[in-house]
C-alpha cells in the first residue's frame, strides 16, 4: 500500500493557542526584503557560532489532543536550544480548521522572537486553503522572514537566507517541492512533485551571484525542501554511510529534475535537508553530498508507513539542530527528542562524517 493511503486527516474543533515566552537572545539580524531577493541576512553570535533549528512534519491539528506532544516538543526545544534561526520544512498542519492549526503550532515559533522561515510540504494545502493562501497567512506571522512568491518561479516558499553578515560565509536555500503531479503512465497516476526548471533557474542565478561576489569561489550552501531527492534512496541502496534511523523507504517524486546535477555543477550546496519521511531522521554521506532528514516533530496525528504506531515505536517527536562555527568548514548536527535526549551528534565536513 502506498504511503499516502495511510494518511488520513481529521477535522477537529478549535482550541485556544498558548503563547510561549519570548526567547530571543541572539545576535542574528533579519532585514526582510533587503535588495528585494534575500529573505534574511544572519550573522554569527559573538562567540562565532550559529544555531539553526529544523522543525518538520508537525502535522498539527487544532483541538486534537494527539497534537499535544508536538506542541510540547516545539516549546521545550525552543526554550532549551535557543536557536538563531528556525526553518520548518513543511507538512505544518494536517486538518481543519487549517489556518487555526497553522497559527497555533507556529505561535511559539513566532513569539520566540527568533527569525523563522518555512519550506512548504505536500500536505500544507490539502485542507481547504490554497498553497498561496496558506503561505500568505504564514508570512503574516511576526518573525517570518519568507518573502512573497517570485513571479515566474514555481511554488511559493522559495527563499534565500545568508549567514555571515555582508560577506556571506554560508547560504541557505529554501525551495517549494510542491504537492503531487499526475503521471499518465502509472496506474494510479500519482507521483510526488519535484523541483521545477524555474526554481533551478532561480537557484542558479543566486548561486552565480554569490560565487562572483566571493571572488569566483562557491559559497558553502545548504538546500531545505520537503520532498527528498531521488538520490537519497540511491545512496541508501548503495550502502553509503548513514547515521540515524532509517525505518522507512524514501518517497521522492517519480521524476528526477536533475537538481543534484545543478548543485554539483555550481559547486556550493553541500547538504540537502528534507522532511516527508516520518520514520527517517538520518544523515547520509553519499558522494559529494549529505542527504539529511529532519526528526519528525509531529505527535499522534502523524501516521507512519510501517504501521500507525510507527517503525520507531511509539512516536517521540523531536527536532534536528545544526550548528555552524565561523571559519570552520561543514557543520555539526544532532537530533533532540522530546524530553531532552540528544542523538546522532556528528560533524559533517569535506564529505566525511565524524562521530562526536
Ligand atoms: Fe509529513
Amino acid at each position: 500500500m502506498k504511503r499516502r493511503d495511510f494518511l488520513k486527516s481529521t477535522a477537529m474543533a478549535t482550541a485556544a493557542a498558548v503563547a510561549a515566552p519570548a526567547l530571543s537572545a541572539c545576535k542574528s539580524v533579519s532585514d526582510k526584503g533587503v535588495d528585494g531577493s534575500i529573505a534574511a541576512r544572519m550573522d554569527y553570535r559573538d562567540d562565532g557560532t550559529f544555531t539553526l533549528l529544523q522543525i518538520t512534519d508537525t502535522h498539527f491539528i487544532s483541538g486534537d489532543p494527539r497534537s499535544d506532544k508536538c506542541m510540547e516538543c516545539v516549546k521545550e526545544t525552543l526554550a532549551e536550544v535557543r536557536p538563531d534561526l528556525i526553518i520548518h520544512t513543511g507538512d505544518i498542519l494536517f486538518g481543519r480548521p487549517e489556518m487555526e492549526s497553522i497559527r497555533e503550532i507556529l505561535t511559539p515559533v513566532s513569539e520566540s522572537g527568533i527569525p523563522f522561515a518555512v519550506a512548504l510540504g505536500n500536505h500544507d494545502a490539502e485542507f481547504g486553503s490554497s498553497r498561496e493562501e496558506v503561505y500568505a497567512f504564514i508570512r503574516g506571522m511576526k518573525g517570518c522572514v519568507n518573502l512573497p512568491p517570485k513571479e515566474g518561479v514555481y511554488g511559493c516558499s522559495n527563499d534565500v537566507i545568508t549567514l555571515g553578515g555582508e560577506k556571506p560565509e554560508r547560504v541557505f536555500y529554501l525551495m517549494d517541492s510542491g504537492n503531487s503531479v499526475e503521471i499518465k503512465t502509472r496506474e494510479d497516476k500519482f507521483s510526488y512533485d519535484y523541483i521545477r526548471g524555474s526554481q533551478i533557474g532561480w537557484y542558479r542565478a543566486h548561486s552565480e551571484r554569490f560565487t562572483a561576489a566571493n571572488g569566483g569561489v562557491p559559497v558553502p550552501s545548504m538546500a531545505f525542501f520537503h520532498i527528498p531527492l531521488r538520490e537519497t534512496a540511491e545512496g541508501v541502496a548503495a550502502g553509503a554511510q548513514l547515521v540515524g534511523n532509517n525505518c522507512e523507504s524514501s518517497c521522492p517524486s517519480d521524476i528526477n529534475s536533475g537538481l543534484l546535477a545543478q548543485f554539483l555543477e555550481m559547486g556550493d550546496v553541500e547538504a540537502v535537508v528534507n522532511g516527508h519521511e516520518h520514520d527517517c531522521d538520518y544523515v547520509l554521506n553519499y558522494g559529494p553530498m549529505f542527504y539529511i532528514y529532519g526528526r519528525c516533530t509531529g505527535g499522534g496525528t502523524v501516521y507512519y508507513n510501517l504501521g500507525a504506531e510507527g517503525a520507531l515505536g511509539t512516536p517521540i517527536p523531536g527536532c534536528r539542530v545544526f550548528q555552524f562555527k565561523k571559519g570552520e568548514p561543514g557543520f555539526r548536527t544532532w537530533v533532540r527528542i522530546l524530553g531532552g535526549e540528544i542523538q546522532q551528534k556528528i560533524y559533517c565536513h569535506d564529505n566525511k562524517i565524524d562521530l562526536l
